[in-house]
C-alpha cells in the first residue's frame, strides 16, 4: 500500500456522490460506490493527489489546511477522466440547463420502460471461455451494405444542436472518425448540407411522416441530393408520449411566473452553455425544416407543431409511397411485436429496428432486448435486424449480437458525451465501446462477430 492508499475522498456534486450512485438508467441507487468515478482522487492523512493518464501527481498546494471542500471539488472535476456513458451523463448534467438535461434523460410515464431497457441487459450474463486463441479479435460489421468498424450506429436524436454547439455536425464527424454511421433526425438542428459533402461518408437520415406530404417529398429529395443512401422511417411516434419530466422542468407547459423564473435560473446557472451553445451555436432552427417549424427554442410552439404535423393516420400502405420516393435502403424504426416486423418486411424494408424510442413513447411496454428474439424469429433473415434502447457498453453490444442482432443503435450516451465533453468526448466514448467489445469477445473466446451465439449467454440467477 503506497502513501495514497486508504480513504477515498467523498465528493459532493457530480462526481462527488461517492457513497451513492445511479444505475444505468439514471435512477438513484444508494449505497453503491462507483470506483470508476472515485479513482481520480485519493487521500490519506489529509494528503491528496490526482491520478491522471495513469500517473499519480501530487498537488502540494492542496494540502494547505485552508483548502476547503469546494477546492477539492474543483480539483476533482478537473482531474477525473470520464470513461463510461454514466460518467458523461454526469458531465452533461453539470453543463446543461436542467430542462435540456431532463429532456434527454427522461422517458415517458413513470419511466418503467426506460428502466427496463437497461435492466434487461443487466439480466443477461456473458459466458467466459478460455484457451481459445483470441490473438486477433475483429469487431468489423456489415450494416446495410456499409462496412463499419463495429456493429454500432448513432441513433437519431432530435435537437442535438441544443446540447452542444452544432451538435449533429460534431457527432457526424466523431462517427466518421470511428467508422460507424450517424443518423440525422428529421428534427435535427443542423441541415443535411452542413453534415454531408464531397469526400465525406454520408450520414443516414431519419424521417417522421408529416401531414404535409409535399414537405416529406422535398425532405427526401434533399436527403438524396446530399448523398444519403439510408433512410430510417420512425413508426412509433403516432402521437408523442407523455413525458412528465418535461412538464416538471418547465420544458413544456404553461409558464406561470415562478416557472419562468425557475427556467431563467436554470439558464443563469449554466453560463458556459448560454455562451457556447445558446449564443454561438445559432441558428437554432430545425435545419431541414426551418421554413416550416417555429423557433424550436420555444418548446411549446415546437411541441404544438409536432402534434399538428406528425401524421397519426400513417399505415403500412404508406410505405409503398415512401418506397416509390426512396430508392436507397429503407429501415423501419420502432417495432416491438413480431407481427409488425413481419409487416415491415412485407412492405419492402431492408432493415427493422427493435425499439421503444428509448422508453419515451408507450410506457410499460417491454424492453427492446427482451423483444429481440421474437422479432428475429419473425424476420427470419429477410432483413437486417437492429436494436436500440439501453445500450450502455460494449458488453451490451455483444449481448445483442449474440442474440442475433445485426447491430445496435445508441441514443442518449452519444448526446451525454457530446454535451459533457464535445466531439473529443464522443470519440473517446466510441473508442471505449469498441475496446470493450473486443475485450468481451476475447474473454468469451471468440474472434469474430459471427462466432457470437446465444449459447455464450446465460440468464442472471433470480
Ligand atoms: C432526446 C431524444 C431525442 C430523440 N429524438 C428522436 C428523433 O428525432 N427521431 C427518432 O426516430 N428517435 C428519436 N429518439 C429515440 C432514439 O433514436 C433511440 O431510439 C433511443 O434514444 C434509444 O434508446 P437509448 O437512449 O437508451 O440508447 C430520441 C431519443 C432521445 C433521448
Amino acid at each position: 500500500m503506497g502513501p495514497l492508499s486508504g480513504v477515498m475522498v467523498s465528493l459532493p456534486g457530480d462526481f462527488g456522490k461517492g457513497r451513492s450512485g445511479r444505475d444505468r438508467s439514471g435512477q438513484d441507487r444508494p449505497g453503491q460506490d462507483r470506483p470508476g468515478l472515485t479513482r481520480g482522487l485519493r487521500a490519506s492523512n489529509g494528503r491528496l493527489a490526482t491520478v491522471c493518464c495513469g500517473k499519480t501527481r501530487y498537488a502540494p498546494w492542496l494540502f494547505h489546511p485552508m483548502l476547503n471542500k469546494q477546492g477539492i471539488n474543483v480539483m476533482a472535476k478537473m482531474t477525473i477522466a470520464p470513461a463510461t456513458p454514466a460518467d458523461y451523463r454526469r458531465l452533461a448534467e453539470k453543463r446543461l440547463p436542467r430542462f435540456l438535461f431532463d429532456y434527454i434523460d427522461g422517458g415517458s410515464g413513470t419511466e418503467q420502460t426506460l428502466a427496463a431497457n437497461c435492466r434487461d441487459f443487466d439480466r443477461i450474463l456473458l459466458r467466459q471461455r478460455v484457451m481459445r486463441n483470441v490473438d486477433n479479435v475483429e469487431t468489423a460489421a456489415d450494416l446495410l451494405g456499409r462496412s463499419a468498424s463495429m456493429p454500432l450506429m448513432l441513433a437519431p436524436v432530435g435537437m442535438a444542436g441544443m446540447f452542444a454547439r452544432r451538435g449533429e455536425a460534431l457527432a457526424a464527424s466523431a462517427a466518421r472518425k470511428a467508422g460507424i454511421p450517424f443518423t440525422l433526425s428529421t428534427v435535427g438542428i443542423c441541415p443535411l448540407a452542413e453534415l454531408n459533402g464531397p469526400g465525406k461518408e454520408p450520414v443516414w437520415f431519419q424521417l417522421y411522416m408529416l401531414r404535409d406530404r409535399s414537405a416529406v417529398e422535398s425532405l427526401l429529395a434533399s436527403a438524396r441530393e446530399s448523398g444519403c443512401d439510408t433512410l430510417l422511417f420512425t413508426v412509433d411516434l403516432a402521437v408523442p408520449g407523455m413525458r412528465h419530466r418535461d412538464t416538471r422542468s418547465g420544458m413544456v407547459g404553461a409558464k406561470p411566473l415562478p416557472m419562468a423564473l425557475a427556467k431563467a435560473w436554470q439558464l443563469g446557472t449554466r453560463p458556459r452553455w448560454v455562451v457556447d451553445v445558446g449564443l454561438r451555436g445559432k441558428p437554432h432552427t430545425i435545419g431541414n425544416l426551418s421554413h416550416l417549424v417555429p423557433d424550436p427554442t420555444d418548446l411549446n410552439a415546437y411541441k404544438q407543431w409536432i402534434e399538428s404535423q406528425f401524421d397519426p393516420t400513417v399505415t403500412w400502405d404508406d410505405i409503398a409511397w415512401l418506397r416509390s420516393l426512396w430508392p436507397g435502403k429503407l429501415v423501419i424504426k420502432g417495432v416491438l411485436e413480431p407481427e409488425d416486423a413481419e409487416a415491415a418486411v412485407a412492405a419492402g424494408a431492408d432493415g427493422v429496428i427493435v425499439s421503444n424510442h428509448g422508453g419515451r413513447q408507450l410506457d410499460s411496454v417491454a424492453s427492446s432486448i427482451s423483444k429481440l428474439p421474437e422479432v428475429l424469429r419473425a424476420v427470419q433473415g429477410r432483413a437486417q435486424v437492429f436494436l436500440d434502447g439501453g445500450v450502455r457498453s460494449g458488453q451490451d453490444v455483444v449481448k445483442a449480437v449474440a442474440l442475433g442482432a445485426d447491430g445496435v443503435l445508441m441514443g442518449r450516451p452519444w448526446v451525454w458525451a457530446l454535451a459533457g465533453a464535445g466531439e473529443a468526448g464522443l470519440s473517446d466514448l466510441l473508442e471505449t465501446l469498441r475496446r470493450e467489445m473486443q475485450v468481451a469477445m476475447a474473454l468469451m473466446g471468440v474472434s469474430r462477430l459471427d462466432e457470437l451465439h446465444p449459447d455464450l449467454l446465460e440468464a442472471r440467477p433470480a
